[in-house]
């Protein structure tokens, strides 16, 4: 999606005048399924509407993918922008590397600290004191996505939690369904083991192995408990023949899958195909196990530009991206909640109530991009690629795996 308007055209659009120095502004990030271009396009309005113009750089692939080409980028000296990252750890080097813009000053005057929710979500932008990121939604892994009409063909209720799903799949493999949807990408898999580590093994459990790195608890008995959930896993997903999340979420809202564990991105593919939460699919946050969501998401980051035109535009976007209008049209359409405590969602759907309702009474916990260096996420999500795909690999080889990956971690 391109936003080109000659400058007189948007002169004539702009309710009020274009600030002088108005200017372009390239800015990537890995938003390319339908729900999540529906929401993008709430910030390139938001942009627009600053009189600088949104130059899309929508690289597709996943954030696995797109990441490598964003850094090399910045590092190469051609960045962009402005740039979507998962907020948390992803961004360290570049920072150390003086490649990216404090924007503590501006975050200062706009008083981000006192407006930004939960805390956490800004103290993942910052560094040594310094704010190195606007933050722009609360986006949580933690979810089980149902097809309600998946159940009802093979004759059985709708789950309420991942040991009554797990129940229910042979109903579902006599229906022809293919029980659990994921995609091949290694984040999904990898992804997936840390909402089974939340679900099956609890909290604590997942702060001890993502957090502190725990690699006597990673390969203990508790660990043991999730590797056993995720071999039932792969077994449910051995027929889901498909590479992209969005392709998988897909299978659920068309009722050929009974469901996928993903992030509540997926709300937005929902949204976009008309279906309604509570009515055609239901959403178990934590798998109906422990309610709990993590509070990572996404985060805007702004390489260091000599050009001072783009400098003050960047200044623009950061602002727009907080606004409250901002925050209200992105987070309804991307599935996510606002960083803003001061909001009201309205609007908010039934899956979002319940992320609301968590998030209200504290159920939180750090997202692993928070808490592991991605690096060590990356070869996380390789061991489990493999172990999907490799049926041979006992459950007890891959956790011991896991667990050396987890003692070298960092
Ligand atoms: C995540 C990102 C989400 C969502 C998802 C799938 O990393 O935080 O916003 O877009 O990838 O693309």
């Amino acid at each position: 999606m391109r936003y080109r308007m000659t400058a007189l055209a948007a002169a004539v659009a702009m309710p009020f005048a274009v600030p002088a120095g108005a200017t372009d502004l390239e800015v990537t990030h890995w938003w390319t399924s339908g729900g999540e271009a529906a929401a993008v396009a709430e910030l390139a309005k938001a942009f627009d509407a600053t009189g600088n113009k949104w130059v899309d750089g929508a690289v597709a692939g996943g954030g696995n993918t797109a990441r490598p080409i964003m850094i090399s980028r910045i590092t190469g000296g051609d960045p962009m922008g402005a740039t979507q990252f998962n907020h948390g750890r992803q961004t360290e080097e570049l920072i150390q590397a003086g490649l990216l813009r404090d924007l503590t000053d501006l975050a200062n005057k706009e008083g981000w600290a006192n407006l930004v929710q939960p805390k956490s979500l800004l103290d993942s932008c910052t560094v040594d004191g310094k704010i190195y990121c606007a933050p722009v939604n609360i986006h949580s892994w933690e979810w089980l996505w149902l097809s309600n009409k998946a159940f009802e063909d093979a004759g059985v209720p709708v789950p309420k939690n991942w040991d009554e799903f797990v129940a229910a799949a042979p109903a579902l493999e006599k229906a022809g369904k293919i029980p659990l949807a994921i995609g091949g990408q290694p984040w999904q898999s990898g992804g997936a083991l840390r909402v089974l580590m939340v679900a099956i093994g609890g909290p604590d459990v997942y702060q001890k192995v993502y957090g502190d790195k725990d690699a006597e608890v990673a390969a203990g008995p508790e660990v043991a408990k999730v590797f056993a959930a995720a071999d039932n896993a792969r077994k449910m997903a051995a027929k889901s023949n498909v590479q992209d999340w969005n392709q998988a979420t897909n299978l659920v809202i068309t009722g050929q899958a009974g469901g996928q564990i993903m992030g509540d991105w997926a709300q937005g593919e929902f949204q976009v195909a008309g279906q309604v939460a509570g009515k055609d699919y239901t959403c178990l946050p934590g798998l109906g196990m422990h309610e709990v969501i993590s509070t990572g998401g996404d985060a805007f980051y702004f390489p260091k530009l000599a050009d001072e035109g783009k400098s003050k535009a960047q200044e623009a976007l950061a602002s727009a991206l907080l606004d409250p209008k901002t925050q209200v049209a992105f987070n309804l359409k991307k599935g996510s909640l606002p960083i803003r405590g001061d909001i009201d969602l309205g609007a908010a759907n039934d899956c979002m109530k319940k992320g609301l309702a968590i998030l209200a009474k504290g159920g939180t916990i750090p997202s692993g991009e928070q808490l592991m260096s991605q690096d060590s996420l990356n070869q996380i999500n390789d061991l489990f690629v493999e172990f999907f795909n490799t049926p041979s690999m006992t459950p007890e080889a891959a956790q011991k795996r896991f667990a050396e990956i987890v003692g070298t971690a960092d």
